[in-house]
Parts: C-alpha cells; sequence; structure tokens
C-alpha cells in the first residue's frame, strides 16, 4: 500500500500503541505521526540513555504515558478515555536471554500484559481493531528448512518464545469468547496477531541482540564477536513489518470480520542469510571492521533455523517485502553511521521512511 493509501486510512485516527518507548514502537511513532494519526502510547520509560525514543524526540509526536502493562487498572483507564480506532500492542519483554534470567516477569508481562489489552478491548464502547504484535518465534521449532504457514503448531522452547505464544492462545480464545467474527456488529472488536522476522534497524541499541552488537563494536572501532555463525533468521527491516501491521490495520478498518486473523510478514523465504553473512555484509557497509567467532561454554539454546511462510500475508494483503537482507542490513548500518554525528538522526530517520515508501 501507497503511503497515501495508508493516509487516507490512518489521517485523524487514534492509535493506541503500547510499547511506543522501544525499538520497533518508536519508528512507528514517527511513521503514524507522517500518516496524520493522533497516537497515545503506553509503556515503561526507555531503558538505555540513547534510545530512538530520546534520539528522535519522540515524545513530540505522542501523548506518552509511562505505565507497566501489567498495571490493569491504569491501562484499562487510559485505554477507555482514549477511545482508540486501533490499538497497536507491542510492549513486551522482547528478548530471549533476558527470558533464560527473568522467565516470570517475561511470562507476566508478555501473557498477562496481552490478556490486560484484549480485557480492556472487552469494556471498551467504541469500534476498535487490535493488532498483536507477537513474534515467528511463536512455532514449534523442528529447525527443519520449510518456512512455517499460520496454521501450524505454536509452541517455543525459551520462555520469550513460549510466552509469545501463549498469547497467541489468549488471543484466539479472546477471540472465540468475546470478539466473534459472527457477532461483530454486536461488539464492533476486531482482533488479528502479527508473527514477524528477525527485524533490524537503527536505534536498536538493545543487548544481546546481534545487530546491536555489531553496531556497537564497529562505532567502537572493537572486533565483533560471532557466537552463532551458522544461524538463520528472517532478518528484514524493521519498515517492512511495520507496513505489514499498518496494511493489515487499513485493510481490517474495511472488512473487520474477513481480516481478523495471524498473519506472518517475513522476508522471502528464498532469502537465506546466515549470521556470518549478516557480519560480512554489515562490515562492507561500514567500510571497515572485523570480526572472530568464538565459541560460547555458557551458550542457551537459541533456535537455529526458522523461516517464515509469508504467501498468506501477500494473497491476502497485497503486502510484501520491500527489502532484501542485504538491503536491510545496508539501510541499519547506513543509520548507525549517521548516528555517530551529533545532530540530523531524526531527520536521517524520517528520510529512511520516505525512502522506503518512494522505493
Ligand atoms: N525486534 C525484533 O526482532 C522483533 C521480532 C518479532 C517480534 N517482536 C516484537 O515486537 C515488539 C516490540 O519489540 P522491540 O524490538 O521494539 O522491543 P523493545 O525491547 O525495544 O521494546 C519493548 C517495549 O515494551 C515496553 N515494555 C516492556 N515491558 C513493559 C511493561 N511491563 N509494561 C509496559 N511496557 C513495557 C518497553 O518500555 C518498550 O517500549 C515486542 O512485542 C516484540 O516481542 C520484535
Amino acid at each position: 500500500m501507497s503511503f497515501e493509501e495508508l493516509k487516507s486510512v490512518y489521517a485523524g485516527k487514534k492509535v493506541f500503541l503500547t510499547g511506543h518507548t522501544g525499538f520497533k514502537g518508536t519508528w512507528l511513532v514517527l511513521l503514524l505521526k507522517q500518516l496524520g494519526a493522533e497516537v497515545k502510547g503506553y509503556s515503561l520509560p526507555p531503558l538505555e540513555h540513547n534510545a530512538l525514543y530520546h534520539q528522535v524526540r519522540a515524545e513530540l509526536y505522542c501523548e506518552s504515558v509511562i505505565g507497566d502493562i501489567r498495571n490493569r487498572e491504569k491501562l484499562h483507564r487510559e485505554i477507555e478515555k482514549f477511545k482508540p480506532d486501533f490499538i497497536f500492542h507491542m510492549a513486551a519483554q522482547a528478548l530471549v536471554i533476558d527470558s533464560y534470567i527473568n522467565p516470570v516477569e517475561t511470562f507476566q508481562t508478555n501473557v498477562m500484559g496481552t490478556v490486560h489489552v484484549l480485557d480492556a478491548l472487552r469494556d471498551l464502547n467504541h469500534p476498535c481493531k487490535g493488532i498483536m504484535i507477537t513474534t515467528d518465534k511463536v512455532y514449534e521449532n523442528q529447525e527443519r528448512e520449510a518456512p512455517y504457514k499460520e496454521s501450524e503448531p505454536l509452541g517455543g522452547y525459551d520462555p520469550y518464545s513460549n510466552s509469545k505464544a501463549c498469547c497467541e492462545l489468549a488471543i484466539s480464545s479472546y477471540r472465540l469468547s468475546f470478539f466473534n467474527p459472527e457477532q461483530y456488529d454486536e461488539h464492533k472488536i476486531s482482533i488479528a496477531s502479527v508473527r514477524s522476522g528477525n527485524v533490524i534497524g537503527g536505534g536498536d541499541w538493545s543487548e544481546n541482540r546481534i545487530l546491536p552488537d555489531i553496531a556497537r563494536a564497529l562505532i567502537a572501532d572493537e572486533i565483533i564477536l560471532v557466537r552463532n555463525p551458522n544461524s538463520v533468521r528472517p532478518w528484514q527491516h524493521v519498515l517492512d513489518p511495520l507496513h505489514g501491521y499498518l496494511m493489515l490495520g487499513a485493510k481490517m478498518e474495511q472488512e473487520p470480520v474477513k481480516y481478523a486473523q495471524a498473519y506472518n510478514f517475513g522476508p522471502e523465504p528464498k532469502e537465506r542469510m546466515n549470521v556470518q553473512e549478516l557480519v560480512e555484509t554489515a562490515i562492507e557497509s561500514w567500510g571497515s571492521g572485523n570480526y572472530d567467532v568464538s565459541a560460547d561454554p555458557n551458550k542457551l539454546h537459541e533456535a537455529g533455523l526458522l523461516r517464515l511462510n509469508i504467501d498468506k500475508s501477500k494473497k491476502e494483503l497485497g503486502w510484501e517485502p520491500k527489502y532484501n537482507a542485504k538491503e536491510a542490513v545496508q539501510e541499519t548500518i547506513a543509520w548507525y553511521k549517521a548516528s555517530k554525528a551529533e545532530e540530523g538522526i531524526k531527520a536521517f530517520t524520517e528520510n529512511q521512511i520516505a525512502k522506503f515508501f518512494n522505493d
């Protein structure tokens, strides 16, 4: 969908966005602002002092509520007051490694956070489309070549992946029990879930994520340490899944019953970039850098091979990824390079959005 088509749907609409202070959330705040939406965010404060949220001054483009998604009453009150036309639910403990360290908190935040959003929708006396962000890791991973379709069994080895699979079950239960598409005219709530791949893009400063680790090493002129060189992941630039989420929301606005489903958003399955190739592409884009492959004796289990089937999103929504893996890495590294300068990163980020839609 073109920028203008999205604008015709979102301009003047009220969008409630959880996780607005995070990496993907901040990009979505900027995008929604450009589309003319009125955005209200609900999240914990940005974690890092150099968070993208601060770097692009995203607080100027939304009403920001700092709150915990586990605080059911506060979340409920904020949604009720705002009466959103759309909710994008992104707030989560989003890191696999952290989920091994704090499994209970991960399940509380991800599962009960999602249930709290769904439950607030139950009491909302206003038509609303809920786009619930889970992940590609919700599938029972068989480490197989064939990409996963939306209809395949859910699973999840580590607490993060498993908590997101639990979110999918909660979403499905609420959809059947309270927002059943067959009774749409009575409740006027449409709920979809979206499962995207490994998202990369400028402004992600999270610990223990491969691209931020690479960017930090390149900026500091240090050797990049690579632990799982052969792991293959569905790498995609942040704007590709966000475009997909917005397109799905626009389709739900037109036909709320038809699109109240789960959708995968990932790269073309023929893209098969492993971690080593990702690192080499990043170094090439940066113009210098070195890496070292080192085995980690305390390595926690992480999926080695994960690919998504995106046929449903292509066929039903008309969505397709704009950037291949190499372009996604190049755009991302260009952002980190630009971020070394003290000023201008907000304009650079906005230019990347404009370029994405103009390409
Ligand atoms: N980045 C990826 O590769 C990727 C891939 C697939 C899905 N996702 C999903 O997309 C969403 C956003 O991911 P991200 O990469 O931007 O993560 P992030 O860690 O950068 O942002 C997480 C956001 O959630 C908020 N949050 C965390 N715990 C909270 C709590 N208890 N109460 C309120 N807010 C809380 C944070 O404040 C932040 O705004 C998550 O749901 C994540 O699981 C991410």
